[in-house]
């Protein structure tokens, strides 16, 4: 019957607490190998080393220029920090968009444009004339300074392999109208990491759920064989969206995940952020509508213009078809919104596929996270742990369902696990300028 066609299709997103488990044992290999020497430089989740040797202690101050590139927004800030009484950080911060085109020219078009947004930012703030020093949010796998490859919507040519600072700085060059020192480029994950440890010194995990899907943590420097010393910690930026890359995964990849991966602007590459973030949910959704109305199950069975085009269904529509306040008649009005005429079962199946592919991301996500305190409560030689993971993110913040099923996930397969999950309020640009700060501070000191 129609009914059983669609469970049918929709069964292969259910993943079993066996195969949960699984996904965490295979992410804890993944992670150990990332940290050997002889296979980190192959390993799909890269472990990149941060140099963040601590996260902020509070006598961080000063005044910084912070700029925030690849997540849903572009933002240029300044962030000042003050130490006192009372801890106090205050921001001023503009959204630039950044077009497709340029996302997607050349890396000297992207640079140019970047330091256009710094310029206008600096004339709104009357500060041309301050040499600010500078942190650098740059939400894609760096070694050091180094972009290793791009990843989610950005594909600009000439960038990969290249020094993030050296383009930034002729860029700025090239446009010749003001000077800045950049100090530190930092991870999305790692700000969010520092912004939230700023408030919660348990915080020693940062997690992102947005466009893309990343975590970094407090690893033990013993167990970072690639970097020289023994002592202490370090912040390690896993790229967990990588996760996937050797074949481990396929046993649960379906059709319509190898459809999104093909269609994208990586193919092959990031797979576990390809089932786990915002930028791609969507997608997977789409490809199954697409599946079930050729199969006569939706839409009339008339696959239209609208369905056929690529990201209609952002995190943002997913959200507002999960929410239970919704009724189905509102759920309705949105795919009308999106151009998409439906009868009331119509709707009904849309709501349960997003929910299927949502709930998986979430559950996929958890997996990872249990993995990775887990492994820090082992570090530690602990019996019971005790940590709070800094999260931002719009698949987080807006989904109806996704934080709840991650905590769940974790809780089940992290048992001897307490982790507290605090959201980022203000983005990681303010964990940037932290960082910049810590720096600043000790690159003052060796003059
Ligand atoms: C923002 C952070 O709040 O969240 C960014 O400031 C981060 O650094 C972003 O990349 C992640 O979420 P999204 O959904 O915008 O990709
Ligand atoms: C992608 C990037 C990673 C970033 C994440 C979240 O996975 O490769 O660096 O942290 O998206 O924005």
């Amino acid at each position: 019957s129609q009914r059983k066609e669609i469970d049918d299709t929709l069964a292969a997103f259910a993943l079993s607490p066996t195969q949960l488990q699984e996904v965490k044992a295979k992410m804890r290999v993944e992670l150990e190998r990332g940290l050997k020497k002889d296979s980190h430089p192959t390993a799909s989740v890269k472990m990149l080393p941060t140099y963040v040797y601590r996260t902020p202690d509070g006598t961080e101050r000063g005044k910084y220029l912070a700029l925030d590139l690849g997540g849903t927004n572009f933002r240029v800030l300044v962030v000042k920090i003050r130490t006192g009484m009372r801890n106090s950080v205050r921001m001023y911060n503009k959204i630039y968009a950044i077009p497709l085109e340029i996302m997607q020219g050349t890396g000297e078009e992207l640079f140019d444009h970047i330091v256009q947004c710094i310029s206008d930012f600096l004339d709104y703030m009357g500060m041309k004339n301050t040499r600010l020093p500078l942190g650098f949010t740059f939400s894609f796998p760096c070694n050091q300074t180094d972009l290793v490859c791009w990843t989610k919507g950005f594909k600009a040519t000439e960038c990969e392999g290249y020094d993030v600072v050296d383009m930034l700085r002729e860029a700025i060059k090239r446009r010749n109208e003001f000077d800045l020192d950049i100090v530190a480029i930092v991870n999305d994950t790692v700000g969010t990491m520092m912004t939230c440890a700023y408030e919660d010194p348990k915080c020693q995990i940062g997690l992102i759920a947005g466009t893309g899907s990343n975590v970094c943590y407090m690893e033990e420097m013993k167990n970072i064989e690639f970097v020289e010393g023994d002592e202490g910690q370090m912040c390690v930026n896993t790229e967990w969206g990588g996760f996937g890359a050797n074949d481990n995964i396929e046993d649960i990849r379906t059709r319509y995940d190898r459809e999104v991966d093909g269609g994208s602007l990586n193919p092959g590459k990031q797979r576990f952020e390809k089932m786990t973030s915002g930028m791609y949910l969507g997608e997977i959704v789409r490809r199954i509508l697409i599946d079930l109305t050729k199969h006569g199950l939706l839409f009339r069975g008339r696959i239209t213009e609208r369905l056929k085009t690529k990201g209609i269904f952002e995190t943002k529509f997913l959200s507002q078809i999960e929410s239970d306040r919704l009724a189905l008649l509102q759920v309705r009005s949105i795919l009308q919104h999106l151009g998409l005429d439906s009868t009331c079962d119509d709707s009904i199946i849309v709501k349960e596929v997003c929910g299927a592919v949502s709930r998986r991301a979430a559950q996929l996500c958890g997996a990872g996270m249990a993995a990775v305190v887990d492994k820090i409560r082992e570090n530690r030689g602990l019996d019971n742990l005790e940590i709070t993971v800094g999260v931002d993110g719009t698949l987080y913040k807006l989904h109806p369902h996704f934080s709840t099923i991650l905590k769940d996930t974790v809780r089940e397969l992290a048992p001897n696990c307490k982790v507290d999950f605090i959201l980022s309020e203000d983005g990681s640009g303010k964990g940037a300028a932290l960082i910049t700060a810590v720096i600043d501070k000790y690159l003052y000191a060796m003059r």
